[in-house]
This record gives structure tokens, C-alpha cells and sequence, in this order.
């Protein structure tokens, strides 16, 4: 039978949750690729953590095992950071293989390499989980929404911080201990400044206001604040007149150009961003013919972004089984794109 060989990099939070997601619901998904997807290769740095692991998967700590693997056809890259996340990506696009990610620091800044790679290699890079974990947003974003000019994306975009805040109002939480809670949970980055300094959000912000603008919007761009120094007496102050403090995530493409920013602000509680609780994120998106639209879910987490991870291997996985890849162009009416009989 038909099997698509996939390697995984990274197998912590979201690494697991991609291995429990995929041999769980695999009878619901090998029919809908039209083939089976199996984690052939695993890469992690320390080979003696104790781990589940899936039946055949051999682990790993050189990438070359799976770099030169030419029955892998996914690369999955779960290891969060820049290097060597960014430095492995850039091979296995070079090597022909399409590339799932959730590293939203290696989109931000280095996409556009990612994408030139993938170009030339004719493969996908993938990156759904980037922003918002397990909600839906970037393919929103790419396809469904692109008849529009789109002129504002905005949101709460980091699950960590929103759990804090959301801890800090309702059960006057300690700063430090339901900071130390998201870690516990798997909502924060490796280093948890990213997440508290509001540099994840504008990652994400970054990612989101590239698309919706199609234009490249930096890093640099962004103005950027965090969480650090809101105090129990700021949210105290705020709840009683009525508020609620978020940290938003605002993109506007307007006569003066693109403004992008990330910072706490006060939102009235019957604002609905305000009843975005605990990891969950929500992105309002306005567009000149659709209106505005709303996307709310889990913003990070083991399973949701697992879920994330997942719907673009299965998107790349249909493509291949297709065989919309490969580098000669048909012109039959049945392929009209990449033909798999002239391979
Ligand atoms: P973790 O820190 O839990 O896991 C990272 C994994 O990568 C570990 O298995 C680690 O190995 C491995 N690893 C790290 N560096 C190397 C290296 N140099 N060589 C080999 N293996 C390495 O991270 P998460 O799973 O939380 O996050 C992964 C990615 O997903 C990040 O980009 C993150 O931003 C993104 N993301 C995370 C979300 C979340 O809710 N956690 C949500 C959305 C996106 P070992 O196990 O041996 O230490
Ligand atoms: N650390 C990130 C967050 C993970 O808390 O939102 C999801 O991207």
C-alpha cells in the first residue's frame, strides 16, 4: 500500500502531540490522504529521555540521517529557534523535501529564503501552527480570504500571556508562579522571554501582517511591548473601572501605510476580545468585501497546534499522492499542474 514517509525534528511538546494526533485519528486520516503517513526518523538532542515513540521510528541526533533519507518526504520541524531549526529547513528544502513548521521565529525572519528554497526545489513550506496554534489563520489568510484587500488583523496572539493575564484578574495569580504554570502546560517558548517581552506576538504579527498586506512587513517593523510591567495593581485598577488588560496584536493597512504593533491594552469587558480566556488567542479580520470576520481557538498547547501541525502534512501529503509535485509541467487537462505520469 501506498506509505509517505515523514521525519520529524524536535519531539517535546508539539513533537509528542504530532505523534499521539496521527496515531489516534489515522484511520480518519490515511482515507483522506489516500495514503499512509508514517514517521519513519526522529531527531531530538538528548537520545536518553524516555519517550513514546511510534512502532517503526528510529531516533536520532544527526540530521543527515534524515537529510539523506530518500524515501522521507516531509520534514516536520519542531525544534523551536533559530539555529540550527532554520539551518535544517533550508537542507531538506535543498534536498527536495516539503517542510511543516511551527516556528514562527524562522517565519518572521527568515521565510523568504524558505520560500526561494522551496521554490526552486518545487516542494511546500508549510507553516499553519505559526500563528495561533491550533486555529485556523494563515490558510485563512492565503486563500479563503484572498479576494479581499484586507485592512486590519487583530488579536490576541500568544496563548502564554493570555493564560497569565487571565490567571492574574480572576485568581489574583502571582506573576512568577502562573508564569511557571504556562511552562508546566507546554504554552511557552523554550525561553519564556519571547513569550512575556511580546517578541513571540510580534513574530506572529509580523507573519500575519505580511500575508493579509501582501507585502513583507519585518520583524523590526513591529513596535513591540510586553507584559512585564503591568502590575497587580494596573489590572487591579483596570477591573474596576470596567477593563480588562490584553496584550493585542494590532495590524492596519491604512492611507499612512502599515502600522504594526504589539502591547497590552485596556479593553472594555463587554469588548469580545476581552472574553478571550486562559491559552486561547482570537483574530479579527477585516476585509472590504467580506466584512469582518472572527478566528478563535486554542492559541497553543500540545494537541491544538498538533492539529495545525498535521493539517499541512496532510495538505502536502495529498499533493504528493496527486503527484502535484515534481519538476516537468503537463499540459494533459488532467494534471494541470505538476503531471505524475511525466515524471
Ligand atoms: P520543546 O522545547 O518542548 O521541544 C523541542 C524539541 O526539539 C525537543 O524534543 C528537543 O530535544 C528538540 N531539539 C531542540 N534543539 C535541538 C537540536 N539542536 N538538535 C536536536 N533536537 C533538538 O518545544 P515545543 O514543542 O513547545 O515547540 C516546538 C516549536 O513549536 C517551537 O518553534 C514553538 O515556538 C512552536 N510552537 C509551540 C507551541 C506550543 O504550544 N508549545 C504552539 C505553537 C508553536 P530533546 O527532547 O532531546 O530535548
Ligand atoms: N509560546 C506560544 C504562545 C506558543 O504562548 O502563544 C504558541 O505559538
Amino acid at each position: 500500500s501506498n506509505i509517505i514517509k515523514i521525519g520529524l525534528l524536535g519531539c517535546g511538546t508539539v513533537g509528542t502531540g504530532v505523534i499521539k494526533v496521527l496515531e489516534e485519528n489515522l484511520d480518519e486520516i490515511t482515507p483522506r490522504v489516500g495514503a499512509q503517513l508514517t514517521i519513519s526518523r526522529i531527531l531530538v538532542r538528548d537520545m536518553k529521555k524516555k519517550r513514546q515513540l511510534p512502532g517503526n521510528a528510529v531516533i536520532t541526533d544527526n540530521i543527515d540521517d534524515i537529510l539523506n533519507d530518500p524515501e522521507i518526504k516531509i520534514v516536520i520541524e519542531l525544534l523551536g529557534g533559530i539555529h540550527p531549526a532554520r539551518e535544517y529547513m533550508l537542507k531538506a528544502l535543498q534536498a527536495g523535501k516539503n517542510v511543516v513548521t511551527a516556528n514562527k521565529d524562522v517565519v518572521a525572519q527568515f521565510g523568504k529564503d524558505m520560500f526561494a528554497a522551496a521554490e526552486k526545489s518545487n516542494v511546500d513550506f508549510m507553516f499553519e501552527a505559526s500563528v495561533g496554534g491550533g486555529i485556523p489563520i494563515i490558510t485563512p489568510l492565503k486563500q479563503c480570504l484572498t479576494a479581499n484587500k484586507l485592512t486590519e488583523v487583530i488579536g490576541i496572539v500568544n496563548g502564554t500571556t493570555n493564560y497569565m493575564l487571565t490567571k492574574m484578574s480572576e485568581e489574583n495569580a502571582n506573576y512568577d508562579e502562573v508564569l511557571k504554570a504556562a511552562q508546566e502546560k507546554g504554552y511557552a517558548e523554550a525561553d519564556p522571554t519571547a513569550d512575556v517581552e511580546g517578541l513571540d506576538a510580534a513574530r506572529k504579527t509580523a507573519i500575519l501582517a505580511s500575508i493579509a498586506f501582501n507585502s513583507r512587513v519585518g520583524l523590526d517593523k513591529v513596535y513591540t511591548e510586553g507584559i512585564t510591567k503591568i502590575t497587580p495593581e494596573d489590572i487591579a485598577y483596570a477591573k474596576e473601572l470596567g477593563y480588562t488588560i490584553k496584550l493585542l496584536s494590532v495590524s492596519r493597512d491604512g492611507e499612512k501605510g502599515i502600522d504594526v504593533r504589539v502591547h497590552p491594552a485596556l479593553l472594555p469587558q463587554s469588548h469580545p476580545l476581552a472574553a478571550v480566556r486562559n491559552e486561547f488567542n482570537a483574530i479579527f479580520v477585516k476585509g472590504n468585501a467580506v466584512g469582518e470576520t472572527m478566528f478563535y481557538g486554542r492559541g497553543a498547547g500540545q494537541l491544538p497546534t498538533a492539529s495545525a501541525v498535521l493539517a499541512d502534512v496532510i495538505d502536502v501529503a495529498r499533493d504528493i499522492v496527486k503527484g502535484h509535485f515534481g519538476k516537468i509541467r503537463c499540459t494533459c487537462y488532467e494534471h494541470k499542474t505538476f503531471c505524475p505520469i511525466e515524471k
